[in-house]
């Protein structure tokens, strides 16, 4: 063999051990620290988070804040942050965990206080830039972490319709063409500010070697906000919030499949409100698909059936009701952890139950492009009608092996704390996030 065949059959080989080493091999591991606040069960502790770590390559600590005055970057429970020293005391796993990385993301929807100041920041020019790429990288260098996230909260798509009569899809059809879908008119510019705060922001970082990742909050259009093929080389990481496309609070009156695998066929749907179409939109960019994770929630979205919703569960569901009541662990109206979930589904002990505690009749989804759902059709009073779009071990793994197959970075997972940490459902601890890293093997 000559010299140059040898020698590109070696780079080949090199490419392709890298290749093995980088595509879906990442479990990107959101922590929401609210978590570490709640009551009772649903209390998550330091133990907890240290049996989850085994399975993560990344931790995600969540939330900082973005002041309104001086866009520096902030703690936005200060009490917890810093007076408990969680920050500190999470970071610290480092010692014990150095093959992953953690970092601190600031948004997440968690940042309250104002509302509008992630699209201020945006606006603030090379001076407010400034300070808030300084002020983020103190904080995480100041407690140890080893790079920043950025969950921007910027204007979301407006929740529309996806059912409706002819005088409504008409109206629908006017406001599209007459701008009122459009929330944010000044997209483009913010675009090109964001552009330019992100490429600051890893050179910044980088003297200091800091990662920098980004989260793509759920229904925060791409196209409006991330100028892909300039923003990709000054990202290592990207995480697509490939979930809560339909939520109770935003489509109260009606009930669909809230994170699609694929482009739900029929019934007015949106083809954007799905898992495969967002990422493609980023693959057609040509971003890396190793640095793309798809996101999986380990939560699940109840809306509450009326009387007139019929009792066939099938989605679209219509005359729901908004947000079913908060879970008895989770306490989050609209939203179900799969503990809570799992202990709706019919067992000994609620098979004769009525009410609030019925068990639901749990409709899997065999293909897996599109979810699986669980209902309770209202009672002759039009009280306890429930129905859950939810992800559940089985379909968190078969979205893992979509990211295997298609060789992204891998997944990222929101979030630890609604996973069953304790094993309630069949003893098994932290089942969803298991069930993903078997799959990402
Ligand atoms: C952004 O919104 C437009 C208009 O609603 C839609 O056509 C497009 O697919 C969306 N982009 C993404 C990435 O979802």
């Amino acid at each position: 063999m000559t010299g140059s065949l040898w020698l590109s059959l070696v780079l080949s080989l090199a490419i392709f051990a890298q290749f093995q080493v980088n595509a879906a091999s990442n479990l990107v591991c959101f922590y929401d620290s609210e978590g570490f606040q709640r009551q009772g069960l649903a209390q998550f502790s330091m133990t907890d988070m240290e049996l989850a770590l085994q399975f993560c390559t990344h931790l995600i600590y969540g939330y900082a804040g973005v002041n309104a005055d001086n866009f520096e970057m902030q703690s936005i429970n200060k009490r917890l942050d810093l007076e408990q020293r969680h920050l500190a005391q999470v970071s610290s796993l480092k010692e014990r965990y150095p093959h992953i990385k953690f970092l601190l993301s600031v948004g997440g929807d968690a940042d309250l206080n104002d509302g509008n100041q992630y699209i201020k920041l945006l606006e603030s020019g090379q001076q407010g830039h400034k300070r808030f790429i300084e002020s983020a990288r103190d904080i995480v260098r100041r407690y140890n972490f080893d790079g920043l996230d950025l969950a921007l909260q910027l204007p979301r798509n407006k929740p529309r319709k996806v059912h409706g009569d002819v005088g409504s899809a008409w109206k629908s059809f006017k406001k599209f063409f007459t701008g009122d879908f459009i929330v944010d008119t000044e997209s483009e510019t913010h675009k090109g500010q964001l552009t330019s705060l992100i490429k600051d922001l890893k050179a910044a970082l980088n003297q200091n070697d800091l990662l920098l990742s980004l989260t793509v909050l759920p229904n925060v259009n791409s196209s409006w906000y991330y100028d892909a093929p300039s923003i990709a080389p000054s990202l290592d990481i990207i995480n697509l919030g490939t979930f809560d496309f339909l939520t109770p609070q935003r489509n109260p009156e009606e009930a669909d499949f809230s994170a699609p695998m694929y482009e739900t066929v029929g019934q007015n749907r949106l083809g954007h409100y799905n898992v495969n179409f967002q990422l493609e939109h980023w693959l057609l960019q040509r971003v890396p698909a190793n640095k793309l994770h798809i996101g999986i929630a380990t939560y699940g979205k109840s809306w509450k059936l009326s009387k007139d919703s019929g009792d066939s569960g099938m989605p679209v569901v219509t005359a729901t009701q908004g947000p079913a009541p908060a879970g008895p662990q989770s306490k989050k109206e609209g939203s179900l952890n799969w503990a809570e979930i799992c202990q709706l589904m019919p067992n000994p002990s609620n098979i004769n139950a009525r009410g609030p505690g019925a068990p639901v009749k749990r409709v899997i989804d065999p293909t897996k492009r599109y979810g699986s759902y669980a209902f309770r059709a209202a009672d002759e009073n039009g009280d306890h009608g429930l129905w859950i779009s939810y992800e559940d071990p089985d379909s968190a793994a078969s979205k893992a092996k979509y990211a295997k197959d298609r060789n992204l970075g891998g997944v990222a997972l929101f979030d630890l704390t609604q996973d069953d940490f304790r094993g309630q459902c069949t003893n098994d601890r932290f089942p969803m996030l298991r069930a993903i890293k078997y799959r990402l093997l």
